[in-house]
């Protein structure tokens, strides 16, 4: 029988449309040899929905994506918009859909291809076989706490406050897909947080340590954020699954991921509750200097329906088999500008796909 899946594609902004057009064929591709079919709905959200509609994220999107099995988004974002006041921006549109569809857990991976090592600005000695997995809670900590905004004192000087905040649930929760999740990896969990200064990370610490308990053959340490992001630039390796808050791991799944040199090659998976849709998307952004060039590295995007595959959809072959057609197209030496280096193959963004459609084709 025919599995069926509705699928909300966000295109976005920038370099996004183009490659959502890559991602998308090589999904019907995969719904031929799967025997799966794929209802493709397209939404509004960013810069796009801004233009169109002057929300970033317009009701209808967010009922269409509520509506999905799955949720595929490219990038949003470009200069065009970034000094619009804020509930205007187009990144306030990308942190409604993740509070809007409850998004809770999102799963970064940085993992070095042996193709591409030398694409990293580290010594290959520290970063080849590196394989983390950064686990980011993100409806919450300092990004949604109450109070917030700039108010006017009784001065008149004004002040801008955020406020970081999780209750144990919120703590809970995530703490369990990081345990989860390294109980599937290699069983190494580091939990991040800055407990030497801040009540939310002790609370955080706390739970954390006590869940563990539930957790016999994980093994659980812990960092201090900052202690965390040196030790990522200096020994990697020591890392399998990392659980942290929205704002660490912010900053550090993105210095996780230049550890690979090529952030166009990152994808990422954003999961609430089981059975809700989650939202599948690249780490990089819209890069509006290439936009409609076809320059973009569509990789990431490709990767990201391989996670809306294994994650999403529970369809690990399916996803197995886009990964391998990956790892195929970079074998065969073809490379976008981004990973280039002397002795490949450069492709655009588009023939990347041509690529990759004969690979999986062959598989
Ligand atoms: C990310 C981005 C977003 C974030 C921005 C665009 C709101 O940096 O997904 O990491 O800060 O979460
Ligand atoms: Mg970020």
């Amino acid at each position: 029988m025919t599995q069926q899946y509705r699928i909300t594609l966000l295109p976005g902004d920038g370099i996004g449309p183009e490659i959502m057009a890559v991602t998308v064929e090589v999904l019907n591709a995969i719904a031929a040899k799967f025997a799966l079919k794929f209802d493709f709905t397209e939404a509004l959200i960013g810069g796009a929905a801004i233009d169109a509609t002057e929300t970033p994220l317009p009701d209808e999107t967010l009922a269409q994506c509520k509506a999905s099995d799955a949720v595929l988004l490219a990038a949003i974002g470009g200069y065009k918009w970034d000094n619009l006041p804020r509930h205007q921006r187009p990144e306030t549109g990308l942190l409604g859909l993740r509070a809007g569809l409850n998004l809770f857990a999102n799963l970064r991976p940085a993992t070095i291809l042996p193709q591409l090592v030398d694409a990293s600005t580290l010594k290959r000695e520290v970063v080849e076989g590196v394989d983390i997995m950064v686990v980011r809670e993100l409806t919450g900590g300092v990004y949604f706490g109450q109070p917030k905004g700039i108010f006017a004192t009784e001065t008149g000087e004004k002040r801008g406050v955020n406020s970081m905040a999780y209750s144990e649930g919120e703590i809970d929760r995530i703490a369990r897909v990081g345990f989860e999740t390294a109980k599937k990896r290699q069983g190494r969990l580091c939990s991040v947080d800055k407990a030497n200064v801040l009540d939310v990370s002790q609370l955080w610490r706390d739970r954390v340590t006590e869940m563990a308990q539930q957790y016999p053959d994980v093994e659980l340490s812990h960092l201090y954020v900052d202690n965390a992001a040196m030790q990522l630039v200096r020994a990697p390796k020591q890392f399998d699954t990392i659980v942290t808050g929205n704002l660490f791991g912010d900053i550090l799944s993105d210095a996780a991921a230049m550890l690979t040199g090529s952030i166009g090659m990152l994808p990422s998976a954003s999961l609430g509750d089981p059975g809700q849709p989650g939202v599948f998307e690249p780490v990089h952004g819209s890069a509006p200097d290439i936009a409609g060039e076809d320059k973009a590295n569509p990789l990431a995007q490709v990767l990201s329906a391989a996670m809306m595959l294994r994650y999403g959809l529970d369809q690990p072959e399916a996803a197995s088999h886009i990964e391998q057609a990956v790892l195929g197209v970079l074998d065969q030496g073809y490379r976008t500008g981004d990973i280039m280096s002397e002795g490949m193959k450069q492709v655009g963004c588009s023939e990347m796909g041509a690529v990759l459609l004969k690979t999986m084709d062959n598989g």
